[in-house]
């Protein structure tokens, strides 16, 4: 049995077995109040001494926070209770008592990251990671019933995907090799024979500075397909958020109540398209609100934020100057000075959480590119023989999971998006 089932009109007066953890625990003289938490939730537990042999009485007067128990009694109603039940105990037991606590409530940042193996009980982390888990049973149904053929990519590689200045270098037995920034490569290899292929990997970036929503190690989901252009993957990307999102605010309604979550642009945001306007615009729009930045620049957490607040709904912004995208990028054929590409942002400030684009799919343009970008042709021959052999337009994205997490969950900071946060300072435990 579970705290959450048997928190019900159908057993009321019925014995039950529960076990879990102690979350909070009064001593009330004569009666002990422990709350028990188990995966499904919390619910009162309720020891009289009255009701209870000496054995289970002096078991409830030594439990502590956060020990292991088993425990036996009727549930009723009971209005004070959280959740409206109550177990009225006739036999606990404790199975491993905890020494005291070290997270009592109001420790700061820094002190729960050192603690973070214990921190991750905690009524947040869980509910943010029960909210991952429908962001990706939801992502993987979506895919399996649109054709999408699951596929499995590297993590050690041996070039970048994303620019040299985040890549992680790895020593690889007697020669260096390089952790994952995206499938992307690998995923455009696997379309010649699948068409329509997806991964979820993990993605590594060596970020400089520490920000709000970057991590060195993040999920990666990502997409790509022979024959879509552009248009066609944005409107599998606005469906696949969409259909995210609706199942999660189908299925995980308590947890976003917990956090307190206001879902008034997560219901918006079910309903497709998208809007989308060009990076052009987004500049105008920018330099209305009296922001400093010039065509050419690339849109920082601060412009993308300002950009959020003219939508209630993720949006894209497409069309970017070919200097700040990828190499692997198309170039627009009616205007070469901007790529094919398009960012999916989400909004309340939220920023980018899905990058992608059309891919070069010519021989002779992707090496020219790739010598612009001051990458080695050598590192690419295999990447560029996917031109040689069969080229198709094709187009890709990937979608950073933590980031849709943090959104959807409305976090404040990326970290609590992933149960074992990694950044540039810090790797514990
Ligand atoms: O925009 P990015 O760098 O694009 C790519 O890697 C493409 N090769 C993907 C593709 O087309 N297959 O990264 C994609 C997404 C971003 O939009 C963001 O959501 C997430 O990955 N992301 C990060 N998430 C957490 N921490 C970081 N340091 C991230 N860097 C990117
Ligand atoms: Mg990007």
């Amino acid at each position: 049995m579970k705290a959450r089932n048997v928190m019900s009109k159908d057993y009321v007066g019925k014995t039950v077995w529960l076990r879990g953890w102690v979350h909070r625990k009064r001593n009330l003289g004569s009666k002990i109040f422990i709350v028990l938490r188990d995966s499904s939730g919390i619910i009162q537990c309720l020891v009289s001494k009255d009701r209870v042999d000496e054995e289970t009485w002096s078991e409830a007067e030594k439990i502590t926070r956060e020990s292991s128990f088993i425990v036996k009694g009727v549930i009723r109603e009971d209005r004070r209770a959280p959740g409206g039940y109550e177990l009225l105990v006739e036999k606990l037991r404790i199975v491993g008592l905890s020494d005291v606590f070290p997270i009592r409530g109001g420790e700061g940042v820094d002190y729960l990251l050192d603690n973070r193996h214990l921190w991750i009980r905690s009524t947040k982390l869980t509910s943010v990671m029960k909210i991952k888990h429908s962001v990706l049973k939801a992502a993987r149904e979506y895919l399996e019933s649109n054709g999408w053929w699951e596929v499995t990519p590297p993590i050690l590689t041996s070039s970048a995907v994303e620019g040299g200045a985040t890549l992680f270098e790895v020593k690889y037995f007697d020669r260096k090799a390089y952790l994952s920034q995206s499938a992307q490569l690998y995923l455009e290899a696997l379309i010649f024979s699948l068409e329509k292929v997806w991964s979820l990997t993990p993605s590594f970036r060596a970020e400089k500075s520490r920000t709000r929503r970057h991590l060195a190690e993040y999920w990666h989901l990502e997409l790509e397909a022979a024959w879509y252009n552009m248009h066609d993957m944005m409107k599998v990307a606005e469906e696949l958020v969409a259909y995210i999102i609706e199942r999660v605010l189908r299925e995980r309604k308590l947890e976003l109540e917990t956090l307190k979550r206001d879902t008034k642009i997560l219901e918006e945001s079910i309903h497709t398209p998208y809007p989308r306007i060009t990076y052009d615009k987004a500049i105008e729009i920018l330099k209305n609100k009296g922001m400093k930045i010039e065509w050419g620049d690339d849109l920082g957490a601060d412009e993308e934020r300002t950009l959020t607040m003219e939508f209630n709904k993720p949006f894209f912004v497409t069309h970017f100057p070919k200097q700040i995208k990828a190499f692997y990028m198309k170039l627009d054929p009616t205007r070469p000075d901007v790529v094919l590409g398009f960012d999916m942002l989400a909004p309340e400030g939220y920023g980018e959480i899905i990058g992608g684009s059309e891919r070069e799919d010519d021989y002779e343009k992707l090496l020219k590119r790739i010598i612009e970008f001051g990458l080695n042709p050598d590192d690419y021959k295999w990447y560029l023989d996917l031109r040689k052999y069969g080229t198709v337009p094709h187009s890709g994205f990937g979608l950073g999971v933590e980031r849709l997490v943090m959104w959807i969950a409305g976090l404040d900071h990326i970290r609590d998006a992933t149960p074992f946060p990694r950044f540039r300072e810090r790797i514990y435990p």
